[in-house]
């Protein structure tokens, strides 16, 4: 049985009322409830896509921007961080700062309606922000409109991994300490919604389904750390 709405219009509010309620400890738990494998898997995933300083890249569900600074420090890209969430936005600008990427532009905005003309993007990526859209297809729609042909998206997300021990262990920890944890330091709901979100989400295989009736081709999955979580890239 659900506690929160995981599909539509509700379920977009909700998303957005939790990320502006825990903005400012999310990067510090983030870190702490993945003991820094998050930083390591981001990473992987900025690798996965081959940046160039020529790129033009969106990063939707930028949240407090990790994606959008490492891709900036490594490869000097162009990007613009997008979010629904004004307040992970603030924090974002704020590490701008900090971080000597004043040229990152971080804009309010909604995935699902992104406000940029067709073909206007070389590289996509979506960093634990595909779940919680209010409609992942018309996401996904939006996101094969704003690249151009032969660009690239990449999406990490925790996706249903198969049932082995690790997973098993895993998904307890999602579903009984983390948020045990996570209501030390914050008395927000995200920290149940996190784990509900994951249960209702999709398999890799389902999303390389969807993605592929959105029309995106060369679907690729690779699982991290035993398929706790899931780099997939695709081309348009
Ligand atoms: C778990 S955070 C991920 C942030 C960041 N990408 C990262 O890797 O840490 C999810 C983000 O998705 C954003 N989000 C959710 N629905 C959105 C939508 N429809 N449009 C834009 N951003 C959205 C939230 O505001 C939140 O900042």
């Amino acid at each position: 049985m659900n506690e929160f709405t995981h599909k539509g219009k509700n379920k977009k509010e909700f998303v957005k009322y939790i990320f502006n309620d825990i903005s400012t400890t999310y990067d510090f738990l983030n870190h702490f409830l993945s003991l820094g494998i998050d930083i390591i898997w981001r990473k992987k995933f900025i690798k996965s896509l081959g940046f160039s300083k020529d790129d033009k890249v969106l990063d939707v569900a930028t949240g407090t921007g990790d994606v959008a600074f490492a891709i900036k420090k490594k490869y000097k890209s162009e990007i613009i961080g997008l979010d629904l969430s004004i307040n992970m936005l603030d924090i974002a600008k704020k590490k701008s700062k900090k971080m000597n990427a004043e040229d990152i532009v971080f804009m309010e905005g909604d995935a699902e309606n992104l406000p940029f003309d067709d073909n206007a993007f070389n590289k996509l990526v979506i960093s634990y922000g595909l779940r919680n859209l209010g409609d992942c297809k018309k996401g996904l729609e939006e996101f094969y409109r704003v690249l151009k042909p032969n660009s690239k998206i990449g999406i990490l997300e925790f996706l249903h991994p198969k049932s082995t021990i690790i997973s098993k262990l895993f998904k307890f920890y999602f579903n009984n300490i983390l948020p045990r944890v996570a209501s030390l330091f914050s008395n927000s709901k995200a920290y149940r919604y996190l784990p509900e979100s994951v249960e209702n989400f999709m398999t890799p295989n389902e999303l390389k389904i969807l993605l592929e009736e959105v029309g995106f081709k060369n679907v690729s999955c690779n699982n991290l750390t035993f398929g706790i979580t899931t780099i997939v890239n695709a081309e348009k």
